[in-house]
């Protein structure tokens, strides 16, 4: 039995995990394997009633799950920053889910806003470091509020958390089998320390996989290619801030926040799924918000706890379900959120 904690969260959350949980109750169906779902209210309307984000045994509790599926965070009426370090941020450090898995492939029929660029093109994975970096907090104000104020923010690395995320990426672009290319994004020529020690951890891992060729460009010149030329990457790896920024760009290309997944992944230990849209709150409870991302995060977490078999059969089927689609944009589906879930999950097939 695989345990499944699932965490619906605030707006949309509850609507797209409802259709996640149809369709993967459905797979484990069809291949025969059991699948057990527990519920945790945390989000926006939890912390608005008792100050808490996450109770004190969250970790604990879900230390004892295989994965994590969650819907979304964030709450129009509460201060940004709360829930998404409160909740978000603090399960991807303490269970250190060390790298963020994202897919940025262009399914047939999706509209990608590249001119003259198809499903053909539009084909790689960014493995963005999750748990380093400035996103560790590490900083403080001076003076704050007068005229001499400082604010520092430090951007920190460990050559143990560079190495085991490029490590990572190679392995992704091995399994991949694809261009068997791998680039690390970064900006060796202005972060002289950070960028030094992600260049030589890159280069001297590399040695360990003949296979696959290490190429490299500057961060702010990846965001052009990923527009002009999307069609040279297999595999791209980048530290924590920079593939945050990216993967949104990565997200709107492949069609935008209804069909962009993403796994926060610890290989040795639980890792968390979701889509990475947030919680859309003006098109909360009206049915009509697109379930694919969080149902093609599904897939990727069947995989992470050895089902590729159920994970292929459900993007076989939603991308059956994404050729009907009148578009991917929330209300403009040409279906409700509840029948694109009731779609997928009757197409989810043994073979
Ligand atoms: C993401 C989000 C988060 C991040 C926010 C909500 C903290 O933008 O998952 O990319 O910055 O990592
Ligand atoms: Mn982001």
């Amino acid at each position: 039995m695989s345990k499944i904690a699932v965490i619906p969260g605030d707006g949309t959350g509850p609507e797209v995990m409802r259709e996640g949980i149809k369709v993967l109750k459905k797979a484990s169906k069809v291949f025969s394997f059991p699948l057990s779902f527990t519920q945790f209210d945390w989000g926006g309307d939890r912390y608005l009633k008792t100050g808490v984000t996450l109770p004190d045994d969250a970790i604990s509790t879900l230390r004892e799950f295989d994965a994590i599926y969650l819907g979304a965070i964030g709450h129009p009426d509460v201060k940004p920053g709360i829930l998404e370090t409160g909740i978000l941020l603090r399960l991807r450090f303490e269970l250190d889910q060390y790298i963020n898995l994202r897919p940025v492939k262009l399914y047939p029929n999706v509209e990608t806003p590249l001119a003259n660029k198809g499903p053909a093109d539009i084909d790689f994975v960014i493995v963005r470091e999750n748990v380093e970096g400035l996103y560790i907090g590490s900083g403080g104000f001076l003076k704050k509020g007068t005229p001499d104020e400082v604010a520092i923010q430090e951007m920190i690395y460990t050559r143990k958390g560079v190495e085991r995320c490029i490590r990572f990426a190679f392995e992704v672009a091995r399994k991949r089998g694809g261009k068997k290319k791998l680039t690390m994004a970064g900006k060796t020529n202005v972060l002289t320390y950070v960028q030094d020690l992600w260049y030589r951890t890159f280069m001297e891992v590399a040695k360990d996989y003949p296979d696959i060729t290490p190429d490299y460009a500057h961060i702010d010149a990846t965001t052009m290619w990923m527009v002009k030329n999307p069609e040279w990457f297999d595999v791209v790896v980048t530290e924590n801030m920079f593939g945050d920024i990216i993967t949104d760009l990565g997200a709107i290309i492949q069609g935008g926040m209804g069909v962009a997944a993403g796994g926060n992944i610890n290989p040795q230990g639980v890792s968390m799924f979701e889509p990475i849209g947030g919680s859309a709150p003006k098109y909360t409870g009206q049915n009509v918000i697109n379930p694919v991302a969080t149902i093609l995060a599904g897939a990727m977490m069947l995989e992470q706890i050895g089902r590729r078999d159920a994970a292929a059969a459900i993007e076989k089927s939603t991308m059956a379900v994404i050729g009907k689609m009148q578009s991917m944009a929330a209300g403009k589906m040409g279906f409700s959120t509840s029948q694109i879930g009731d779609m997928i999950a009757a197409g989810v097939a043994a073979n």
